[in-house]
């Protein structure tokens, strides 16, 4: 989808999307939610700038998507200006529709390399990551951070660099680098800085649904839902299924595509974790999970979904 600068402040408002999530937020888990909501927009998991640049093709793969997915933001990380140049024009050449910088990631290793959220650390670095990047690129440049290291104080600074260096949108994930991801987000200081800036901002941070989003939408452009999709990509639907019947087809097409896009060893590997969420809400769920941690191919997924439909029919009727 061909986009430019404007592309944030033309999106219909509010803007409501996928969080990018490491380990989950993948192609094939893009497509499921973009199946249930077309208009969302989505953000790939987050892919080394300097892992673009020195193994492009390995690291691209990561990078893949589908065209049913578009407008998807590839979202990078680092912290070198030539590497960052270097993989937005891989991203620009692979058809994405944005380049997010991420500024946000608490992870260890991450923070370790001065890259993620230390860049919260690091203002003139951050921002002339995001100027050579803005220059470099036709593709709408955002920013995904947090409130701040530890609490929101540079926050208001750090927006207004971002902004001044050519960023089209900022995202705040409303938690510090210090809170764990079960503390409340805050959201108050969010809605103040975004009364400061000129470009779209979006929120994120424990919103469970669509009407939750809207409630602490605020003056804000948009959010983002992560945690709150896991086995539920019906949280985008407005008029999400009533049983787990009618929940299986789509969950069916979510292990297809991720054996599809990486083999069937990876692909049922990686769908366990998603599978075991789809049931967790479901009574009897232990009993589930336990046969589908285990699953090894698409055929063995479908056959133990239609047995947990049963089940679950066969106990209604008799209650
Ligand atoms: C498993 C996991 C992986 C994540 N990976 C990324 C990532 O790659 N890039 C990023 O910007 N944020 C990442 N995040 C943060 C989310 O995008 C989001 O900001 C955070 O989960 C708060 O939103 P939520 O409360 O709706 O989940 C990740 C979060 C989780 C739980």
């Amino acid at each position: 989808m061909k986009t430019d600068k404007q592309f944030w402040t033309t999106l219909p408002k509010p803007i409501i999307g996928l969080a990018p999530m490491d380990g989950y937020s993948d192609s094939a888990f893009r497509r499921v939610c973009k199946s249930v909501n077309p208009l969302i927009v989505t953000i790939t998991e987050f892919t080394s700038a300097d892992g673009l640049f020195h193994n492009a093709e390995r690291v691209k793969k990561k990078l893949q998507f589908h065209t049913s997915e578009t407008p998807v933001i590839a979202q990078i990380f680092g912290k070198n200006i030539e590497t960052f140049v270097a993989a937005t024009k891989l991203c620009e050449d692979m058809g994405f529709s944005g380049i997010d910088l991420n500024m946000g990631c608490p992870a260890k290793n991450v923070v370790q390399s001065e890259h993620g959220v230390a860049l919260r650390k690091n203002h003139d670095l951050a921002f002339a990551l995001v100027e050579a990047v803005a220059k470099n690129t036709s593709l709408p440049v955002s920013v995904k951070t947090r409130l701040g290291w530890c609490d929101s104080s540079d926050l208001i600074p750090f927006a207004l660099g971002a902004q001044n260096a050519g960023a089209d949108m900022i995202c705040i994930h409303a938690r510090t680098y210090t809170n764990p991801y079960n503390v409340p987000a805050r959201f108050e200081a969010v809605y103040n800085m975004k009364q400061l800036l000129k470009i779209p901002v979006i929120g994120n941070g424990g919103i469970t649904s669509i009407p939750d989003g809207l409630e602490k939408l605020g003056n804000l452009d948009g959010f983002l839902i992560g945690q709150a999709t896991f086995g539920n990509p019906w949280v985008f639907a407005a008029t999400p299924p009533q049983s787990f019947s009618e929940k299986i087809p789509l969950i069916l097409n979510h292990a297809r595509w991720l054996i599809e896009d990486k083999g069937e060893t990876r692909g049922c590997y990686e769908i366990r974790k998603h599978l075991i969420s789809y049931v967790k809400s479901l009574p009897n769920a232990k009993a589930f999970r336990s046969k589908l941690c285990h699953v090894a191919s698409i055929t063995e997924i479908e056959t133990i979904l239609t047995e947990i439909s049963q089940q679950l029919t066969t106990a209604a009727q008799s209650a």
